[in-house]
């Protein structure tokens, strides 16, 4: 298992590039299964989760090749609809695949998506409206069975903006007859690229505020599509600028993705302009706290972004309050911050920050994707030398961070 080391540093001063979002290209992926044809994706990070729904669609009998930041994905010929465990427990997200298969093939089998490190993942929302569009549904022994019927458009009120179960209800509906329309839908931006995907394959989809309808249609056409920038990406290397100190930018992203995540930093001290595709970000001053963070579905402020933001709060003037309201668990990055030095105390949500004037390099092991970046940040402002184990999990969502962090003028090898 591989290790990152990294120094601490005064300040930084450098630019970076933002990848393809990995929450937009893992939906659009599984929705090259719809058209039967090619599909030409363009902006591909390289990242674990992406090469997991790869191995899914060359196991249902896709040709998948990548050349360079392109995957070119030929869904003509499908050879199975089932996913086997070993592939759905590669990336928690794998339920996405549910809609896609099913709609392709009238018949879907993958087993429960296990729980992961934030929690419980429920997927009530989405097998509620799998049925209320007309499919039979069996569960049993952790596996999840499905088979079209007459699949007809419904409206479909969710209970919460599940960005899952939104993109499932989507692609399963590009093959309903009639209207579908989803009420109190997602309103991420991944949500939208993915109908503009979907689109550009043959389907009718618009959305109105956080309400998407959608119209099933026979019609399939090859499709090329450019995934847009990362905003978790772009909001985690804002806060490793904001943590540090010093001038940096941020290219190629959508600085109206990351306005919540502006406000909070710009709130706390920090110099942020915001040009159409790159941000410049300067913090010369010793931060101060800023209001309560909350985390909400977009456009509010994003759960992704909650642990790199504690991260950058950790040596803030005065205390930092967050309250996570998306999932259960989403505090164990908690822990190691406090082998570093961090002062944060967590009652059920909500954990307060109160700022330290030092934080201490020390061995750390990552926990999830976000955390670990969280704690890539703090090592980053941190006194001396820190290792970073269980890198993995940062590698599912970042492409190799320790480049990221020498080009911002970081020091960080990987072992
Ligand atoms: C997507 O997960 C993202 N993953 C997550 O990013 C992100 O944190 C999350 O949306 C919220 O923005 C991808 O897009 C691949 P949800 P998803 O369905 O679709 C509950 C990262 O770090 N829920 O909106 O799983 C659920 O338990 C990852 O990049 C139900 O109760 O999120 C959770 O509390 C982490 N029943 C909340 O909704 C359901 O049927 C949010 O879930 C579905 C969800």
């Amino acid at each position: 298992m591989s290790k990152l080391i990294i120094d601490g540093c005064r300040s930084l001063s450098g630019s970076v590039s933002v990848n393809g979002a990995k929450n937009s290209v893992l939906p659009i992926l599984a929705a090259t299964l719809i058209n039967a044809g090619e599909n030409i994706i363009h902006n591909c990070p390289d990242l674990k989760d992406v090469d997991s729904a790869i191995n899914i669609l060359h196991h249902l009998g896709c040709k998948v090749r990548r050349e360079g930041k392109t995957v070119i994905v030929d869904s003509s010929t499908i050879t199975r609809y089932d996913i086997p465990d070993n592939l759905m427990r590669e990336m928690r997200s794998s339920v996405i695949f549910l809609g896609p298969v099913l709609a392709r093939c009238g018949k879907s089998s993958m087993s429960f998506p296990g729980g992961c490190e934030l929690g419980p993942r429920p997927i009530d929302l989405h097998i509620d409206a799998v049925k209320k569009l007309g499919a039979d549904v069996m569960e049993s022994g952790g596996k999840l069975e499905c088979t079209a019927g007459k699949m007809t458009g419904k409206d479909i009120m969710l209970s919460f903006p599940s960005v899952g179960a939104t993109e499932n209800i989507i692609l399963l509906a590009t093959a309903c007859h009639g209207r579908t329309r989803i009420k109190n839908a997602a309103q991420e931006p991944e949500i939208d690229d993915l109908i503009a995907f979907v689109n550009k394959a043959g389907g009718m989809v618009a959305r109105r505020g956080s309400e998407i309808e959608i119209i099933g249609t026979q019609t399939r056409e090859n499709t090329e599509h450019k995934i847009m920038p990362d905003r978790i990406e772009t909001a985690t290397y804002m806060c490793m600028g904001a943590a540090v100190g010093g001038d940096i930018e941020i290219k190629n992203t959508c600085p109206h993705h990351v306005e919540t995540i502006t406000e909070a930093l710009t709130q706390a001290g920090c110099e942020i302009v915001a040009g159409t595709d790159f941000i410049r970000l300067k913090r010369d001053k010793i931060l101060g706290s800023t209001k309560p963070v909350r985390t909400m579905p977009y456009p509010g402020f994003p759960t992704d972004a909650q642990a790199p933001l504690m991260a950058a709060m950790l040596k803030a003037r005065g205390s930092t309050i967050f309250l996570e309201t998306i999932f259960e668990n989403r505090y164990r990055h908690v822990n190691e911050l406090m082998r570093m030095g961090a002062d944060i105390k967590v009652a059920g949500r909500v954990a307060v920050v109160e700022g330290v004037t030092k934080l201490f390099g020390t061995k750390v092991r990552v926990t999830d994707l976000r955390g670990g970046a969280a704690m890539c940040i703090a090592a980053m402002s941190a006194l001396g030398r820190s290792e970073i184990e269980d890198v993995f999990h940062i590698d599912r969502g970042y492409e190799k961070i320790e480049n990221v962090i020498n080009a911002l003028g970081g020091k960080a090898i990987r072992e």
